[in-house]
């Protein structure tokens, strides 16, 4: 009585540590080994093993092992009828040689049968087959007593709860992973279609071929200097890519002419932010600025621009980006009427209109893009890239980027000197 008392108390002493074991999130075939060790030592058992079943190769694969050796299987499949009577059985355990009318007993007899198993618990959680327990005969020599079979039991469920987290767990890891590389798909194709909205929309204007593509580079660079995170600088990008799109609905001779437009042509062609406004509203972007972009990227801070004629405060702030992209690229590639102008007057503009036009933080973060790649403390080329070697390589580039930056910048940027 006393001893059985004693090994009630050892039974529950390692029934607390195994439930411990499994909550604890230490490594699964950790976690087996332990479970395992545990059952047999409170038991008193020499030898054994639990498996894991794998529902699609209908096997029990093992996942820790005591005292088996080398030859026996690591890997056991079981037939429909097995698994049929696994199931109905339930968590309870099965004594081998009660059982060999079964074909997974015939088929596993001989390895069954030199490691002395005497028990096969199969481990059945809400009404599925997650794994099975072996254990080889008692130390003592005795057989297992119901009492022995309800510890077992009970230690059983708690191994077959871990077994059946860790399939949950790696459920969700695929899902996950699934998800993820679905995510990165739409992303591509959502990529890709701005891409060739953009390159569409250039296709229109002859003379400022790739304008929407260089204005889309600009807005990127401009939120990567003012430190954005990547799906905004993303966005940003997508907002310059598809300012123009409204162009699409003006006559191809306005936009292509090749003189300074008169008053009603521009009064047509201004009609362009309305318009892509009214494209890009309908559709869904991972980006919500992306129609407020095109709405209203000729819009200035001093009111002076249009449609809508906005002051600082009440323009969206990725219009500014993109407005400041978007002048950008209109001075510094050539027009029909004109050619384009030299960096230097064009980094003296943009400084000049600086409060006017532009946000004034926006010119400070771009130009000093511009002059951490001229001095080589970036190693990006994306304004060479863009503008071409030879029109960043000029003179007096240098001279006014520093001028520039010592006039706009918020808080003074050390300034090298050339020599
Ligand atoms: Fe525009
Ligand atoms: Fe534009």
């Amino acid at each position: 009585m006393i001893a059985d008392k004693n090994k009630l108390i050892h039974a529950f002493g390692a029934l607390a540590e195994l439930g411990q074991e499994i909550t604890v999130r230490s490594g699964f075939p950790e976690t087996m080994r332990t479970s395992l060790h545990l059952i047999s030592g409170s038991l008193g058992i020499m030898r054994g093993g639990i498996t894991k079943f794998s529902r699609f190769a209908h096997e029990l694969n093992m996942v820790a092992a005591r005292g088996l050796g080398d030859e026996f299987p690591l890997a056991m499949s079981l037939c429909e009828e097995d698994e049929r009577q696994f199931l109905a059985n339930g968590l309870y355990p099965i004594e081998v040689d009660q059982a060999r009318v079964l074909p997974f007993f015939q088929v596993y007899s001989s390895s069954l049968d030199k490691r002395n198993i005497r028990l096969f618990v199969p481990l059945v959680i809400h009404d599925e087959m997650v794994g099975g327990l072996f254990l080889g005969d008692k130390a003592t020599g005795e057989s297992y007593t119901s009492y022995d079979k309800d510890v077992i039991c009970a230690m059983g469920r708690h191994i077959g709860v871990a077994i059946s987290q860790r399939n949950l767990l790696e459920e969700l890891e695929r899902r996950a992973e699934e998800n993820r590389k679905l995510y990165d798909e739409l992303h591509t194709t959502y990529t890709d279609t701005v891409r060739a909205f953009a390159a569409a929309i250039d296709c229109k204007d002859k003379y400022t071929e790739g304008h929407s593509v260089r204005v889309g580079k600009y807005s990127e660079i401009i939120a990567q200097e003012l430190g954005w995170t990547q799906d905004e600088i993303e966005g940003a990008a997508v907002a310059g890519y598809l300012h123009d799109v409204g162009k699409l609905t003006v006559d191809r001779r306005i936009i292509n002419a090749p003189y300074r437009i008169n008053a009603k042509e521009s009064a047509e062609l201004n009609k362009h932010p309305g318009v892509g406004y009214e494209i890009l509203l309908p559709i869904q972007h991972p980006f919500t600025d992306v129609p407020l972009a095109a709405k209203y990227h000729h819009e200035r801070l001093d009111g002076r621009g249009y449609p809508e004629g906005l002051y600082d405060k009440q323009i969206p702030y990725i219009a500014k980006v993109v407005n400041l992209a978007d002048s950008f690229d209109a001075m510094t590639t050539d027009r029909p009427y004109r050619h384009r102008r030299p960096a230097n007057e064009v980094i003296e503009d943009l400084t000049r209109n600086s409060g006017k036009q532009f946000a004034p933080e926006l010119v400070s973060a771009f130009l000093k893009g511009m002059y951490r790649e001229i001095t080589g403390q970036s190693k990006e080329k994306r304004f060479r890239r863009l503008l071409g070697r030879e029109y960043m390589e000029a003179e007096t580039i240098f001279p006014s980027l520093s001028n520039a930056l010592n006039e706009t910048a918020p808080q003074p940027v050390t300034v090298l000197s050339l020599d």
